[in-house]
C-alpha cells in the first residue's frame, strides 16, 4: 500500500506520517510538501531515513510535478492535508488560500482520477459550518449542517469540499472528507493560539487574547485526529463526510489561564487586543456518525493532552525557537505590533 500524504511537513500532516509509519509498518508513505513558512523538514527528522518513507518537495498546484510523482509511485491512497491554514493570514491576504486550498485540491484530484487511486481523502475543517451562538449550548455541527463560512480560510476549505463532492458525483472519484475541530499537540506552528501562548508565557511576553476571550473552540489532541483519518481511509464509506471532535469545548480565556497556571506564570501577562475581523464565536462538533459507523472515540483527555503538549514545547525549544527567530518576527510585528 502506497499513500501520498500532502502537507506532511506541517502540524497535523507530520503527526499523521508518524502515526501511519508506526501503525502500518508495511505501508509506503510518500510526503509531498512545498515547505512554505508553515512546513519544516526538521519536523520529519526522525523518519527521513525510514526506507518506507519518501519526502518530495513539491507544490500541490504543480500539475506536471504531481503527475510525474503519481507516475513514479502509483499510489493507492491520497490524503490531502496541504493547505494554507491560518485564519488571520487569510484575512490579510486571501489569494494564496484560494490557490493552494482550491486549485491545489483540484490538481491532486485530477491526478487521482488519472491514476485510478482507490481513495482520495480530503482533510477539511469544522470551520466550513461557520459558527454557533454562545447562548445555544444545545446546538452542534452535524454532517448535514449547511456550509456557512466566515473567513477567506474557511471559504477556501468549503470551496475545496464542494469540489471534492463534485468529483465524486461527476467522475465517480472514490472520495471521503473529514471535518475536524481545533487540534493541539506537538509540532503545532507557533502562530496558533496554544503554542503562541506557551511561547510568549515562557518568554514573559504579553499574551494577546482577541476580544473578550469568550470565543469557544472544541479542542482535540492531534493523535486522535490522525487515528480518525486512518479509520476513514480504510473503512469510511465513499462519498461521505465525517465530523471529528471530542466534545471538548473551551473558551479561549480559560485555555490561556490554564497555560499560565501550568507554567507558573502570572495572569497579568494576559492582554486583551482588538478582535479578529469576522471572529467565529463557537465551534462544536457532533461526532455521532464516526462513532457509530467506525467506532472512533477520542482517547486523550484535554487535561492530559495539554500537559503533554506543554511538556513537548519545554523539551523541544530548539524546534520552535528556530521558527520564531526568523521571518516569523515580521509576521508577529505586523499582526500584533499596534493591535
Ligand atoms: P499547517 O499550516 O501546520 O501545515 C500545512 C502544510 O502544508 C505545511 O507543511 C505547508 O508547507 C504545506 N503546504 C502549504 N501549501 C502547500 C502547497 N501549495 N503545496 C504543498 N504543500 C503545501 O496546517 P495544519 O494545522 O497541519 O492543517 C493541516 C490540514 O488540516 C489543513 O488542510 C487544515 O485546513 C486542516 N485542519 C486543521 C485543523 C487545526 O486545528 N490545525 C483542524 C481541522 C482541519
Ligand atoms: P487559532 O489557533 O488561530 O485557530 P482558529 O482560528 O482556526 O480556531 O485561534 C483559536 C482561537 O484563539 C480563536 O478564537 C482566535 C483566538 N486567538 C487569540 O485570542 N489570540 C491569538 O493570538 C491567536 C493566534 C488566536
Amino acid at each position: 500500500m502506497t499513500i501520498i500524504v500532502t502537507g506532511g511537513a506541517g502540524f497535523i500532516g507530520s503527526n499523521f506520517v508518524f502515526h501511519m509509519l508506526k501503525a502500518h509498518p508495511d505501508y509506503r508513505i510518500v510526503c509531498v510538501d512545498k515547505l512554505t513558512y508553515a512546513g519544516n523538514l526538521s519536523t520529519l527528522e526522525s523518519v527521513i531515513d525510514n526506507p518506507n518513507f519518501r519526502f518530495c518537495k513539491l507544490d500541490i498546484c504543480d500539475r506536471e510535478g504531481i503527475d510525474k510523482l503519481f507516475e513514479e509511485e502509483r499510489p493507492d491512497i491520497v490524503v490531502n492535508f496541504a493547505a494554507e491554514s491560518h485564519v488571520d493570514r487569510s484575512i490579510e491576504n486571501p489569494e494564496i488560500f484560494l490557490q493552494t486550498n482550491i486549485i491545489g485540491t483540484s490538481v491532486m484530484m485530477d491526478a487521482s482520477r488519472k491514476y485510478d487511486i482507490k481513495r482520495y481523502h480530503q482533510v477539511s475543517t469544522d470551520e466550513v459550518y461557520g459558527d454557533l451562538p454562545l447562548d445555544r449550548p444545545d446546538l452542534f455541527f452535524t454532517e448535514t449542517t449547511p456550509i456557512h463560512t466566515s473567513s477567506p480560510y474557511s471559504s477556501s476549505k468549503a470551496g475545496a469540499d464542494l469540489l471534492v463532492l463534485a468529483y465524486h458525483r461527476t467522475y465517480g472519484l472514490p472520495v471521503t472528507i473529514s471535518r475536524c475541530s481545533n487540534n493541539y499537540g506537538p509540532y503545532h506552528f507557533p502562530e496558533k493560539l496554544i503554542p503562541l501562548m506557551i511561547a510568549n508565557a515562557l518568554a514573559d511576553k504579553p499574551l494577546p487574547v482577541y476580544g473578550k476571550g469568550e470565543n469557544v473552540r472544541d479542542w482535540l489532541y492531534v493523535e486522535d485526529h490522525c487515528k480518525a483519518i486512518d479509520l476513514i481511509i480504510h473503512r469510511g464509506r465513499v462519498g461521505e463526510v465525517y465530523n471529528v471532535g471530542g466534545h471538548n469545548e473551551m473558551a479561549n480565556i480559560d485555555i490561556v489561564r490554564l497555560i499560565c497556571k501550568e507554567l507558573g506564570k502570572p495572569e497579568s501577562l494576559i492582554t486583551y487586543v482588538t478582535d479578529r475581523k469576522g471572529h467565529d464565536m463557537r465551534y462544536a462538533i457532533d461526532p455521532t456518525k464516526i462513532h457509530n459507523e467506525l467506532g472512533w472515540l477520542p482517547e486523550t483527555k484535554f487535561a492530559d493532552g495539554i500537559k503533554k503538549t506543554i511538556r513537548w514545547y519545554l523539551d523541544n525549544e530548539k524546534w520552535w525557537k528556530n521558527i520564531i527567530s526568523g521571518e516569523y518576527q515580521n509576521y508577529y510585528e505586523r499582526m500584533y505590533g499596534d493591535r
